[in-house]
């Protein structure tokens, strides 16, 4: 019931010109064969109105890297979620590590994010993820319960069906060590208990929890085996089409 799902956050990387040929080519490609997996991509906010244009005719959704939880007002530097909309943004990521331990936000933060893209429409893809020091403490789940606890108690139960989970262990960001199969079959079965036990088992059992963390073609096929995986959140590997084309691939030969 669950489509599978990939994501391409490109973080801060690439003008205008790299981001809007590196659409191309993979629109091009999805164009000629189809993919059974959804594919949102999370350009740098400065490409956002042009690749809209870019890929408005082709199944691909545009998602945000980060946003505010006010609408509008005085938060010099921030942008809004009903900017985001207004512009053509279907998903917004949010809390993802590097905004959490770069720019210190909190889990509370998080939480006002999360509903505020959800008042306008925007569907959030909320990451949640343990250091290495949290893992090898024993701490991983107590970290991910917590993360997924404050982030989402301001949700009513159906809203919950538009949000979409990542687990990123925080060790596999950008690192070239994925986890492996069975730690996050561990995780995504605590995350999806956790959802059913706060939102109800029916709600819960709509939403994604995608894997992120050192995806490349060398490992999405194992991943997109993986028990319990619906989708991945790709960072490195989604910046080029010769490595990002064969992980939106990944799910197509999969149940
Ligand atoms: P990575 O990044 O694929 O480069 O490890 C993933 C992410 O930060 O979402």
């Amino acid at each position: 019931m669950r489509s599978p799902l990939v994501v391409g956050n490109w973080k801060m990387n690439g003008t205008l010109v790299e981001v809007s040929s590196l659409a191309g080519a993979i629109a091009k490609e999805l164009k000629k064969k189809p993919s059974k997996a959804s594919l949102v991509l999370a350009p740098p906010a400065t490409a956002l109105v042009q690749l809209n244009q870019k890929i408005r005719r082709s199944e691909i959704s545009l998602a945000a890297q980060n946003c505010h939880w006010q609408d509008s007002g005085a938060f010099t530097g921030e942008v809004s979620p009903l900017m985001l909309r207004d512009i053509g943004c279907m998903y917004v990521i949010v809390g993802h590590s590097e905004r959490r331990h770069i720019f210190h936000e909190t889990d509370e933060m998080i939480a006002k994010k999360l509903v505020a893209a959800i008042r306008n429409k925007l569907r959030p893809i909320l990451c949640v993820g343990e250091t290495l020091a949290e893992r090898e403490d024993g701490l991983a789940t107590k970290v991910i319960t917590r993360q997924l606890r404050i982030a989402l108690k301001q949700l009513a139960r159906n809203d919950i069906r538009n949000v979409e989970v990542a687990y990123e262990p925080i060790w596999a960001i950008g690192t070239g060590h994925n986890a492996e199969p069975k730690q996050i079959t561990e995780i995504h079965g605590r995350i999806r208990r956790f959802l059913a036990d706060s939102f109800g088992q029916s709600n819960a059992k709509r939403v994604r929890v995608l894997y992120g963390g050192s995806v490349k073609p060398e490992n999405s096929n194992d991943l997109a085996k993986t028990s319990e995986v619906d989708g991945l959140l790709v960072g490195g590997a989604s910046l080029k089409a010769e490595t990002f084309i064969p992980v939106i691939r990944c799910f197509d030969s999969h149940g």
